[in-house]
């Protein structure tokens, strides 16, 4: 992870195109999202949308310590996967299953990162708690990226929204700064108390994330070296938002109608 760079003015507003073209990317995979949609195809409307708006993905190649280099544009999670599920063509969409698609792109050196998780035709009313649980917390914490604020301040927010429905939050994943590169300093954490940790100041820029399991938070890495699932087989949901910490508050750069409710 990269060392924590405050963004001038300049720098956010360039962020603000780099945001605006993961949030289409997103929007666009909603659309296409039915039974019977494999996550290849899903890849291709991704890699369509990204060329269409002059943007380069930011997972495509990427490089995780010990890993070998992300193969696609996004990652597609589907039910008891909660991140970083790879597009296949056997993957094939069924009604009644949740898949989380995470997205980024840059656009000039810029980098914007969102995640949603889209219901497929008709879920149980158990899952659709979880996608809207997990949404509300995403909201509640972003609300609390304000100067003065500390980190914790956020993450008590993603723990307490999906503990107080019994639900719980992942603990080996968490959100980061994000600018020049995909990952910076400061780690943004799904748990964590109010009042601790580094202070937020003007100029931050925050990918703020949390993933969400309806039972335990105990998870596993598939045979592919990428692919995270919760241990007990539980579904599971991811949302993310890029935050921009502004003087008057925060502002979400990754914002579409696709959030709109
Ligand atoms: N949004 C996730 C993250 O910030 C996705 C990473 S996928 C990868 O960690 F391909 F880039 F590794
Ligand atoms: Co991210």
């Amino acid at each position: 992870m990269d060392k924590l760079r405050i963004k001038s003015k300049v720098e956010i507003e360039k962020m603000k195109r780099s945001g605006k073209a993961a949030a289409t990317v997103l929007k666009r995979i909603g659309e296409a999202i039915a039974p019977g949609v494999s996550t290849a195809d899903l890849e291709r409307i991704s890699r369509e949308t990204i060329a269409e708006v002059n943007a380069t993905s930011s997972f495509l190649g990427y490089q995780l310590p010990d890993h070998d280099p992300y193969p696609a544009t996004i990652c597609t999670s589907i039910n008891d996967v909660v991140i970083h599920g790879i597009p296949n063509k056997r993957d094939v969409l069924r009604d009644g299953d949740i898949i989380g698609i995470d997205s980024a792109v840059s656009i000039d050196g810029y980098h914007g990162d969102n995640a949603y998780t889209f219901p497929v035709g008709d879920i149980s009313p158990s899952a659709e708690r979880l996608l809207k649980v997990t949404r509300d917390s995403l909201y509640d914490a972003i609300a609390e990226a304000k100067p003065r604020n500390r980190i914790g301040d956020i993450s008590s927010k993603l723990q307490d929204g999906a503990e107080s429905q019994g639900f719980s939050v992942l603990q080996s994943f968490a959100g980061h700064g994000i600018g020049r590169s995909l990952h910076e300093a400061p780690e943004i954490p799904c748990l964590g108390v109010a009042g601790r940790g580094l202070r937020l100041r003007p100029g931050m820029v925050l990918a703020i994330e949390t993933m969400v399991n309806i039972g335990l938070s105990d998870v596993e890495m598939a045979a592919d070296g990428w692919t995270i699932t919760t241990l007990d087989g539980s579904l599971s949901a991811l949302f993310e938002h890029t935050v921009a910490v502004l003087s008057d508050g925060p502002e979400i750069l990754t914002g579409s109608s696709l959030w709109e409710v």
